[in-house]
């Protein structure tokens, strides 16, 4: 079989290398993949958000199944687009991926259906948010609708900032459109949980459990990042709170958009803050999270391309997903001065990593030289994931991996992984 995975980031690569264990697949292809993918799969330079392009390519090479990874394909249509061609794919279709895609269609369906989320207003234009803001109290959160490279939520601590968010979105347009309607939304305090779950839109699979480290800086201060590491099971995420979010969230969430006439399939990614015991919901995505998959897919003990065939076909139900037991970590090496401005086109020196068991490089913002070096393209640059039989030892061998790894200005987080380990103490 032909296998296309629409993408080119550590995610991608990940998904990747669980797809290359399953021997029905003789050819894999990325789109546009990056340096460290092109030695798993073969990568062709057509972007993630070229939908003509990808369709082209997939009737062309005679693709089979296509996986499509990152949001703004999915919420664009790529998969509505491939099924029209009579390709089958994992991930949902543009009328599910809203769910990702506008914050104002997911409060709402929330507060429709009674799954449980942080008390919101929307707001179509500037006066009546900065009256809104006027009354509050702080800390409050602004969220842009649209997509906004995960950048628009901002947590206001006072009147001035949440203002200066509102202009920023609605007036000054800093998200584009993606700012023109803006939800403002009560803040929560908890511990956050990232589960991701197979759906075929009537059986909802969670896989394990996970915790992303959003900050640049170690003990959580610097900018908002894509994430730079992960650890997976979440221990805040207990059999008592899975209980609550089974019957609660995620059972609800998937039979609310079946309701609505948008049947989600593919994996979505409940982003959730666990408040004294009680889970709500922070965000939903419309894909596997990114680093969160680098920690998740390492743990999956069952077939992902047979996982994937049976989202697809509706028959999820007839596959027993099954997870190791074990634990990982993933810590993120990027690129010094990331999320702001940083340097590209570093030589990778890789050091003796490959020789460290249970120890997976996945390549996020990579690409190959012409004289075959990996060099660096991006902020986000690698994630190193190391699986082990604890969470203490996947750190610690996940930093082991992760200091053999130099390049000029890499920057990582030295505390990947030790909010959880408290947690367990
Ligand atoms: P989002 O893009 O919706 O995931 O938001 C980004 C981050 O902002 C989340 O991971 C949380 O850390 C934080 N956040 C979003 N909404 C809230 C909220 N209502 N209360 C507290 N923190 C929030
Ligand atoms: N790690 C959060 C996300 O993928 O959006």
């Amino acid at each position: 079989m032909n296998v296309l995975v629409v993408g080119g980031g550590g995610r991608e690569h990940t998904i990747i290398k669980k797809l290359k264990e399953n021997k029905e697949i003789t050819k894999l292809y990325a789109l546009p993949g990056n340096g460290g993918i092109s030695r798993d799969a073969e990568c062709v330079n057509i972007g993630a958000k070229d939908i003509d392009g990808i369709v082209k390519f997939a009737t062309e090479n005679k693709i089979d199944f296509a996986v499509v990874a990152p949001d703004d394909p999915l919420v664009l249509g790529a998969v509505d687009a491939l099924h029209k061609v009579g390709i089958k794919c994992f991930g949902p279709c543009a009328d599910a991926a809203i769910i990702e895609g506008s914050k104002v269609f997911s409060k709402d369906l929330m507060k429709k259906y009674g799954i449980p989320t942080a008390f919101y207003e929307v707001f179509t234009d500037k006066k009546s948010a900065i009256d809104y803001l006027e009354k509050s109290s702080y800390p409050i959160v602004i969220k842009a609708d649209g997509l906004a490279l995960g950048k628009g939520v901002v947590i206001a601590e006072n009147f001035d900032s949440a203002k200066a968010a509102v202009i920023s979105m609605m007036e000054d347009k800093i998200f584009g459109e993606s700012g023109s309607n803006i939800v403002i939304e009560q803040f929560l305090k908890g511990v956050e949980v990232s589960v991701l779950a197979f759906t075929d839109g009537k059986t909802v699979v969670p896989m394990v459990s996970s915790m992303d480290h959003k900050r640049a800086l170690d003990n959580d201060k610097g900018d908002n990042t894509g994430g730079m590491g992960t650890i997976a099971p979440n221990p805040y995420y207990t059999p008592d709170v899975a209980d609550v979010c089974m019957k609660e969230i995620f059972i609800p969430t998937i039979e609310a958009m079946k309701k609505e006439g948008r049947t989600f399939k593919g994996c979505l990614y409940f982003g959730l803050m666990i408040c004294d015991g009680k889970p709500y919901v922070i965000e939903y995505n419309c894909r596997f999270g990114d680093p969160e998959t680098q920690v998740v897919l390492p743990l999956l003990k069952t077939d992902l391309f047979e996982i994937m065939k049976a989202v697809e076909d509706e028959r999820l139900d007839e596959i027993n997903v099954e997870f190791d037991g074990g634990c990982a970590c993933c810590v993120v090496v990027a690129s010094g001065g990331y999320p702001k401005k940083y340097e590209t086109g570093k030589v990778i020196d890789f050091g003796k990593v490959d020789t460290l068991d249970n120890v997976t490089v996945y390549h996020a913002g990579t690409k190959l030289s012409e004289n075959g070096e990996i060099l660096t393209s991006g902020g986000r640059v690698l994630g190193v994931t190391a699986v082990a039989d604890t969470l203490e030892n996947a750190i610690k061998k996940a930093y082991e991996g992760a200091e053999m790894i130099n390049f000029e200005k890499k920057h990582m987080r030295s505390d990947i992984g030790q909010t959880a380990l408290k947690a367990l103490k």
